[in-house]
């Protein structure tokens, strides 16, 4: 779906649907019958309306992840809820001056996110570059996780799983297994990287291949960047520009080590039980033969980032990311909750203002995580620059809106509440993290 005099409108609907995945078919859920969801290209400036259907069992809602786009429209609101059988009218915009790049979409209602994108509910949205950049091919690649059991459902994870966050057996790209892209020599593709998986950490290589980075989540590098490898949390994006080399060559995800339980609950079964840290994952082929291309022109430079170091900090907060036992709540899944994650001690409540800060105003954010799993961190609304992590100070402008804040470790972040006022939310984008409490709300007045 793509944008025409500056409106896109289209109807989504989420439903159950039989999905092929290599040589199963897999009940899951789907916008519009496909997973990933139809990609949504629209640019700076434009009004998206979208008509969102809910044919689930169960409530849901549309969350437009990374757009600055105001929380008093609709786009970015995890507080609604779609009810089955309903409908509801999206209506927001975004401002002329929107950072082109790499966003992406998924349902946002508490206490269901983890589950409803696990069963493949997300899509891409494109913005617009404000210059061209020359390349063969563009590709969007969103990459997903999913455990299927024998009889072709998705496996629902028991509460172990959920407090470490868990991870699908099969790492899929477009829902494929292992699809094989072709290009030929001196072909320069532009790959979209979108980490949809609920709690996975990608650690992307490409053997026998350099990578350049173009952007990470939102906006570009001044330069694109040589990279050997990137990590792409749960809710990032990259943009990679690749250049075929004649040869064979393998996308995988790298082991991750994102920490664990050990020491909760008094050790015990928790000791030792460390997500992330199994094997390498062969994400797809890149098959490069053929005929060498002429070269493409170089790709143009982009203004530098804005740097938020020298204007003045009217707010400083800290917000520490924590687990504890006796989380009281319900889990999603009916049991008990046996932990709590929290923010400063305490559980999502959509009533409470946890951050209320003055429209306009720059804060410095120190993100701290008390447990010993890492925490990827996300603020709607309103990109953070990164200025200290692991005690080292950030050099060049680096812009993110998921943050990973490692255990026992911080980081610290400036935020410009630009633009508009209005409530919305930031939490940690492992979701079953989320789901089972660790969200809080901020304001913007
Ligand atoms: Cu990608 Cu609050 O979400
Ligand atoms: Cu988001
Ligand atoms: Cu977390």
């Amino acid at each position: 779906f793509t944008s025409h005099d500056g409106l896109l409108e289209l109807d989504l609907e989420t439903a159950p649907e039989r999905i092929r995945i290599g040589d199963r078919e897999v009940s899951m859920l789907a916008f519009n019958g496909s997973v990933p969801g139809p990609t949504l290209r629209v640019a700076p400036g434009d009004t998206v309306r979208v008509r969102l259907r809910n044919s689930l069992d169960a409530p849901t809602n549309l969350h437009v992840h990374g757009l600055h786009v105001s929380p008093e429209d609709n786009g970015d609101n995890p507080f609604i809820s779609v009810d089955p059988g309903q409908t509801f009218a999206y209506e927001f915009t975004l401002p002329a001056d929107h950072p082109p790049g790499t966003y992406w979409y998924h349902p946002h209602r508490h206490g269901y996110v983890a589950d409803q994108l696990a069963a493949g509910l997300f899509g891409a949205i494109v913005v617009a570059d404000l210059e061209s950049i020359p390349v063969t091919r563009e590709r969007v690649l969103v990459v997903s996780d999913l455990t299927v059991d024998s009889s072709g459902n998705l496996a629902s994870p028991d509460l172990m799983e959920q407090m470490m966050g868990r991870e699908g057996e099969l790492v899929v790209v477009n829902g494929q297994v292992r699809p094989r892209l072709a290009a030929a020599p001196g072909e320069r593709e532009r790959w979209r990287v979108i980490n949809a998986c609920t709690s996975r950490f990608l650690r992307l290589q490409l053997n026998g291949q350099s990578m350049q980075l173009l952007s990470l989540d939102l906006g570009r590098l001044a330069v694109p960047r040589e990279v050997p490898e990137v990590v792409v949390l749960p809710g990032n994006r990259v943009e990679l520009l690749v250049e075929g080399q004649e040869g064979s060559h393998t996308l995988a995800a790298l082991p991750v080590d994102r920490g664990g339980m050990d020491g909760m609950m008094g050790g015990g079964m928790m000791n030792g039980s460390r997500p992330g840290a199994s094997a390498p994952v062969e994400l797809l082929t890149f098959q490069v033969t053929g005929s060498p291309v002429d070269a493409l022109p170089p790709v143009p430079a982009a203004p530098a980032p804005r740097d938020l170091r020298g204007e003045p900090v009217e707010g400083r907060r800290r917000l520490d990311f924590g687990m504890a036992m006796g989380g009281g709540r319900m889990g999603p899944g009916g049991g008990p909750g046996m932990m709590a994650f929290t923010i400063n001690g305490q559980e999502f409540d959509p009533d409470r203002i946890d951050a209320d800060v003055a429209g306009g105003a720059v804060e410095e954010w120190t993100l701290t995580n008390s447990s010993p799993m890492d925490h990827p961190v996300h603020l709607h609304v309103w990109p953070m620059q990164i200025v200290e992590e692991g005690g080292r100070t950030v050099a060049e402008p680096r812009w993110q809106d998921v943050v990973n804040v490692p255990a026992f470790g911080e980081v610290k972040v400036l935020i410009a509440f630009d633009d508009f006022t209005g409530r919305s939310v930031f939490h940690c984008h492992i979701l079953d993290h989320e789901d089972l409490g660790m969200m809080g709300t901020v304001r913007a007045r």
